[in-house]
């Protein structure tokens, strides 16, 4: 018999846990509809950014002022309040409401920020849009050297519980691995009034360009191999975590997807494997997955989520720092030959050390 796909998300009935994430393909009508015929149970739209809204604003107070000073007309209300003026990057409300009519699985927003203000008031906007669901992503690197992490760890909570007192549709939370205490941050950002939290976010680290001598940014996409960061700790956070988890970075594959829901997530989500092979990877991505468990036997996808959880392995200190020493060890001699030791004969000279 078939598995039963069947997930829950936020609250939301899905048909199975593949989630198209935001990016790229979910920034545009026609390749939202592609990733829908596709087979995706939601998709995520791309963010709207603090910046984008705060640049907005800005600009249109700067054109306030200029017309306050140099036309007549402007003193006597020529021009507009701001709060009635549209400031918000309308194509992405627009572009929101569009999908949302066209497509019949959920369309999540996505607003992007760190700091509280203004600019969350789009989180109400964005439901009113006809967002299933909010996302918010606190993509917040913690340069300023003088915060301690106590500071930055109320900044995310204080966002949180504002954004949450905004909108009534459920409200996710994505955030990055770097807290002292993940485990603990993640229960107290639910606490805060999310409803759901996406691990992790993927950090994009900067480059130094030898010519230029430029710090500059570039976007490589991910390997399957960066999905274990997101499996330590859904795995660790499963058994007390009410709220949903959803797993996002390096699930590229049906089995990436299948390890997600044995340490627990609700829902697995997909960039950079869709951008590499486009959206139909979707679809063989969730038949892998089908396959997977139905020739296992499981009844459900709910029956396999947290299986192999930090309550449920069958070890599991395999989640934890016992498992470091275990995983030093675990890289074999032979492993070292195959990748650098050579026959004495080589012309390379590299002797072979495992053969003395
Ligand atoms: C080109 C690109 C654009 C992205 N834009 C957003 C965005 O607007 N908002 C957001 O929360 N995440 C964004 N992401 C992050 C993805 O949603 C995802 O979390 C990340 O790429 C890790 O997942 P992956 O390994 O499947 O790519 C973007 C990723 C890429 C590659």
């Amino acid at each position: 018999m078939k598995t039963d796909m069947t997930t829950t998300y936020l609250g939301l009935a899905l048909s199975h846990p593949v989630v198209a994430s935001a990016g790229p393909l979910t920034g545009r009508l026609d390749t939202l509809l592609e990733l829908e015929a596709a087979g995706a149970a939601a998709v995520v739209l791309p963010s709207l950014f603090e910046e984008q809204i705060e640049h907005e604003a800005l600009n249109v107070d700067l054109g306030l002022e200029y017309g306050a000073g140099y036309q007549p007309e402007a003193a006597s209300g020529y021009f507009p309040e701001l709060d009635d003026y549209k400031t918000g990057p309308d194509e992405y409300l627009n572009l929101l409401e569009r999908a949302s009519n066209a497509l019949s699985i959920p369309v999540i927003g996505s607003l992007n920020g760190v700091s509280s203000g203004g600019w969350t008031s789009y989180a109400r906007q964005i439901q009113d849009a006809g967002a299933a669901a909010l996302e918010l992503n606190i993509y917040l690197v913690a340069s300023d050297i003088t915060l301690p992490g106590t500071a930055v760890e109320d900044q995310y909570l204080h966002l949180v519980s504002e954004v949450k007192n905004i909108v009534t549709i459920p409200l996710s939370v994505k955030i990055g691995p770097y807290f002292s205490s993940p485990g603990h941050m993640a229960h107290r950002l639910v606490d805060a009034g999310a409803d759901g939290l996406v691990l992790f976010n993927r950090f994009y680290q900067p480059d130094i360009d030898l010519e230029d001598l430029t710090v500059s940014p570039n976007l490589i996409l991910s390997t399957s191999i960066e999905s274990r960061l997101a499996l330590r700790w859904i795995g660790i956070l499963r058994s007390t975590m009410k709220a949903s988890l959803a797993a996002t970075t390096g699930i590229h594959t049906g089995d990436d997807a299948v390890k997600m829901i044995l340490a627990g997530a609700d829902v697995t989500m997909m960039t950079s494997a869709l951008l590499k092979h486009g959206p139909y990877h979707i679809a063989e991505v969730v038949a892998e997955m089908t396959q997977w468990f139905t020739e296992r036997q499981y009844n459900s996808v709910k029956q396999a989520r947290g299986s192999v959880s930090y309550t449920t392995a069958a070890d599991p200190t395999g989640y934890e720092r016992a498992n470091y020493m275990k995983t030093l060890k675990s890289y074999s001699p032979n492993a070292i030959s195959r990748f650098w030791l050579t026959d004495p004969a080589d012309e390379t000279g590299i002797v072979n050390r495992t053969s003395s």
